[in-house]
């Protein structure tokens, strides 16, 4: 028989989102457990390293309506714009909460919270390029978690560390709480509770070249497309541009935001073709696109398929002299800005940024989509808003939708902290006055069943060979660029893999004590399931826009496709099921409230 814990709020995941929702449920009064595949500062907001925007105007003029502006930009109109309002308004009494509460942020001589430069990031409505992105050296994701994991224990928030939620429990059309298997025991553990958050973050490993940590499976947001609700707009899933050649580990957008340049194998700085403006520091799906079409035309470095990325003092201050700036770099304040930076490349790469340009390609980096909410982080389960009682999401794993169809850099430390306090308070105030909803007989019965299927699984295929598979034909025909043939037959591959998953898996490990193999093989289910939804949205989708970029349907059209793409599984089978039909819904419109306002928000072709 599992355990069953009762908790006014559970949060499922205990990076940036989770955290900030766990301490503000619980300081309204909540009491509030994180249950959490990792440790807690394990987590991939980690990873996160440049910065987090906030039109704190510390070093030049900046406004919140800016910031919102550039999101609905950078966001190729796709965003909400109610919601990229809300980002950009409340980043900053968020960032100065979180120097508050003890965020060692660098600052500026005077003292100030010190910014820098990121892409897409501008003053006055496109302008020029503004210091927005608040950063603690190049390791702001890793600060942020510190100084948050603090405050929920010190907020007596309960933490379940190595627990992996692998379901929801609905009944009475709620959630009532959510299955979880202890990795040490390999138990399961019922929590019920009157809220359940899902902060789990993304599912990068669906690619094979990827800044995501091998965590980063998708399980929340298979979790909970397994029982019913959709996932918004997963046709739209960025590449960073200067991802580290071969490995994909993030090299920081900050790198360019202190002035580093992009170089072309023939040493030119290939980005004064593709965004005159703004250069360097345009918008991710452009410099990725970029990138891609110099290796295509044969300029990538030595033939291959890279480029380089120099942040060498001399080559910052030759080009800051020819933009009139005065500013100069030297090494020792490039060795403390961007510290984690040259760690990685002296260690992974064995080239060392102060004296050698850095080799990059882009890397699959952030899903745009995922699980809808409202600004409040509720999780809705149609078209038209309906409210899903007792279940919220927030951070990556959820699409609000503020980033629209691709996220501007430092925007995704926004979202977790602005939409995980939001969250949190609404559960705080939910709880207050919800009761529990009961649980079902046996909540667990359906997935243990499948985790005995794989661990006695005998077949041919061990799951390792069907990732690489899926992550190959992912980042072939699902990747930067994508073409309508290309994409049906990668809907058809994803179907053709789970197939093999259901019926040919061969799994080793009988124990269950930390079996990852059998861990493995079921954080590969939730990839499939979340790589056909993004193939099937990207085939539905016939235009270009933002991170999805179409070779057959290369113009945006806004006249048919300002609307949000929902995909709902349309089966109550919910593993054995091996072709669920996949409904697709275009129904609801991108909210255009600020341009209803101010005409700098209507949509138009985007020039950097
Ligand atoms: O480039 C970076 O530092 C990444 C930040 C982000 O994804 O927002």
């Amino acid at each position: 028989m599992p355990t069953t814990h009762q908790f006014d709020a559970i949060i499922v995941g205990a990076g940036g989102a989770g955290l900030m929702a766990a301490l503000y449920a619980s300081k309204g009064g909540a009491k509030v457990a994180v249950v959490s595949k990792l440790y807690p500062t394990r987590s991939h907001t980690g990873a996160a390293l440049g910065g987090i925007g906030a039109a704190l105007g510390n070093l030049e003029e900046d406004k919140p309506i800016w910031h919102a502006y550039d999101t609905v930009k950078g966001g190729d109109y796709l965003a909400d714009q109610n919601a990229a309002l809300v980002l950009a308004e409340n980043a900053v009494d968020a960032v100065i909460e979180l120097e508050h509460m003890g965020l060692p942020f660098d600052r500026t001589p005077e003292g100030k919270i010190s910014q820098r430069r990121f892409g897409g990031h501008t003053s006055n409505f496109g302008e020029k390029p503004v210091r927005r992105a608040c950063h603690a050296a190049d390791r702001t994701g890793h600060m942020i978690l510190q100084t948050l994991y603090q405050q929920c224990i010190k907020n007596n928030v309960k933490f379940f560390d190595e627990f992996h939620v692998v379901d929801i429990i609905m009944n009475q059309g709620a959630c009532a709480g959510a299955v979880a298997i202890e990795l040490g025991t390999g138990d399961f553990h019922i929590f019920h509770a009157k809220a359940t958050f899902f902060a789990t973050g993304g599912w990068g490993r669906v690619w094979r070249v990827t800044s995501n940590a091998h965590t980063l499976t998708g399980d929340g947001a298979a979790a909970v497309f397994r029982r019913g609700i959709p996932m918004e707009d997963m046709e739209f899933y960025q590449f960073h541009p200067t991802g580290l050649y071969g490995l994909g580990v993030l090299l920081t957008e900050g790198i360019r935001g202190e002035g580093g340049i992009l170089l072309n194998g023939k040493g030119e700085r290939f980005m004064v073709k593709y965004a005159p403006n703004i250069k360097d520091l345009a918008s991710r799906d452009v410099v990725s696109r970029s990138i891609y079409l110099e290796v295509r035309d044969g300029n990538g470095v030595n033939g291959k398929d890279y480029v380089h990325l120099d942040i060498r003092p001399s080559t910052v201050n030759k080009y800051l002299e020819a933009a009139g700036e005065t500013r100069r770099v030297d090494e020792a304040y490039i060795a403390r800005v961007l510290a984690e930076t040259l760690d990685v490349c002296r260690t992974y790469a064995g080239v060392d940024p102060l004296t050698e340009p850095m080799p990059i390609q882009p890397t699959a980096h952030y899903a745009m989509g995922g699980i809808p909410t409202n600004i409040d982080a509720e999780v809705i389960s149609d078209a038209r808003d309906t409210v899903v009682r007792g279940l919220y999401a927030a951070g990556e794993v959820a699409c609000v939708s503020c980033h629209g169809a691709n996220r501007l850099g430092t925007n995704s430390l926004v979202d977790l902290i602005v939409f995980g306090r939001r969250g949190g308070m609404k559960v705080a105030d939910y709880v207050k006055h919800a009761d529990f909803v009961p649980l079902p007989a046996n909540p667990e019965k359906e997935t243990e069943a499948e985790f005995k299927r794989i661990r006695n699984s005998k077949g041919k295929t061990r799951p390792v060979e069907l990732r690489k598979e899926m992550q190959r034909i992912m980042m072939d025909k699902c990747g930067v660029f994508r073409e309508g043939k290309m994409l049906d037959e990668c809907v058809t591959d994803m179907q053709n893999l789970r197939e093999r998953y259901r019926k040919d898996l061969h799994v080793d490990d009988l124990g269950s004590k930390y079996n990852t193999d059998v861990l493995e093989a079921w954080e590969l289910g939730c990839l499939l399931d979340l790589a056909e939804v993004t193939a099937v949205s990207a085939a539905n989708r016939t235009e270009s826009r933002g991170a999805h970029s179409r070779e057959d349907f290369k113009e945006r059209d806004d006249n048919n496709w300002l609307v949000h793409t929902f995909v709902t599984r349309d089966s109550t089978d919910v593993y054995t099921d091996g072709n669920p039909k996949l409904v697709i819904d275009t129904t609801k419109k991108v909210d255009m409230s600020l341009a209803e306002k101010d005409p700098a928000f209507m949509p138009k072709v985007r020039s950097y």
